[in-house]
């Protein structure tokens, strides 16, 4: 029995030696170490053997088993390589073919634009406040110094839930009350943004669903001025330092007074196109100082404090940056307006 394996371990080596393709390396493990194979059928007949000699012919067969069974990984792998140089040698990989260019994404036209947005706040030294986008409407319009049934709702088409105190925000503005909720009583400058909600008809112009940066500095003394300074600042670096701006007052309830700011027309330079209608102008927020109940709400004393606060449509801004003329393409997904930025 001994000398059989051992007969057999020579052979099935020397066999494995002239090896030299994938399919013959198949059949040689068929023909030897396979569940078939002439050693696993020796094997059988260990049983066979008297007792006591046994032990030994089983360990002399697993070593057998075990060295066929590393020379086959080796012969595997020397066959594998020899078939890869191959192949080069004959050409049929070329090595000099330039890579297929693999698309990787990139940050979204929009999230580039906030970023931005951060930047310039962020060195003026506001932070970055995040708050909820589904609201009560105490928050969103009761404190925000808009009642129930008051006309000026009608500035703010709304989606409401199954029950009606509870709403998706249709501004930023609601987080002024978190905020100065959470910093009260020290003075702060923050920026708000996130997505807001209108149940509105969707166009070229508006989205139901869009984002706004809310701007919101309380402490003492704040002035119309430190509102100007801060937003012309703001339209220099994101528009370009040789921008005009002007203040329009306007009407918000949460602000007074309000004021809605416009820069003049980047792309006729204020002579006047289709993009400013003619007027030269185009509107990017508005803003206003924070009304005296909006601070009251808030915590804080308006004969003591005051703030300005300001909110702008980051579509709109970056549709004006970049001479996008549907804001629908923003969440389109379609991969040839992404590709553009
Ligand atoms: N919340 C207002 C809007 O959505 C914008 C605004 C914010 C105006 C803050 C004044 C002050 O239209």
């Amino acid at each position: 029995m001994l000398e059989d394996l051992a007969r057999l371990g020579e052979q099935a080596m020397q066999k494995l030696e002239q090896v030299a393709e994938l399919d013959e390396l198949d059949n040689w493990r068929q023909q030897f170490t396979g569940k078939k194979g002439a050693l696993t059928m020796l094997l059988r007949g260990i049983g066979k053997l008297p007792r006591e000699l046994r032990p030994e012919a089983g360990q002399v067969a697993n070593e057998i088993r075990q060295s066929l069974d590393e020379a086959y990984e080796i012969a595997s792998a020397r066959i594998r390589q020899a078939a890869l140089a191959n192949n080069l040698a004959s050409g049929a990989i070329d090595v000099h073919l330039p890579g297929r260019p693999q698309s990787v994404g990139h940050v979204h036209l929009l999230n580039r634009t906030l970023r931005e947005v951060y930047d310039i706040f962020g060195r003026m030294g506001f932070q970055v406040f995040r708050s909820r986008e589904v609201e009560d409407d105490e928050t969103n319009f009761q404190m925000l110094n808009i009642p129930p049934h008051h006309p000026a709702r009608d500035m703010w088409s709304t989606f409401y839930m199954t029950n009606p105190r509870v709403l998706l925000r249709t501004h930023t503005s609601p987080g002024q009350i978190h905020a100065m909720r959470e910093y009260n009583p020290e003075p702060f400058r923050v920026i708000l943004p996130g997505k807001t909600y209108r149940y509105e008809q969707v166009t070229m112009r508006s989205e139901q669903t869009f984002t706004q940066v809310e701007g919101l500095a309380i402490g003492h003394n704040i002035t119309m001025a430190d509102l100007k300074g801060v937003l012309e600042n703001f339209a220099r670096q994101l528009f370009g330092q040789e921008r005009k701006m002007r203040f329009r007052a306007s009407y918000f309830p949460f602000t007074e007074p309000g004021a809605e700011a416009d820069i003049d027309c980047m792309l006729c330079n204020g002579k006047g196109c289709p993009v400013c209608k003619y007027t030269g102008w185009l509107e990017i927020l508005g803003s206003g100082m924070v009304h005296p109940v909006v601070l009251r709400n808030g915590g804080y004393d308006p004969d003591e404090y005051s703030g300005f606060a300001f909110g702008m449509g980051i579509e709109r801004i970056c549709m004006l940056k970049n001479g996008i003329t549907d804001i629908r393409y923003f969440f389109s997904g379609d991969v040839r307006f992404l590709q553009q930025f």
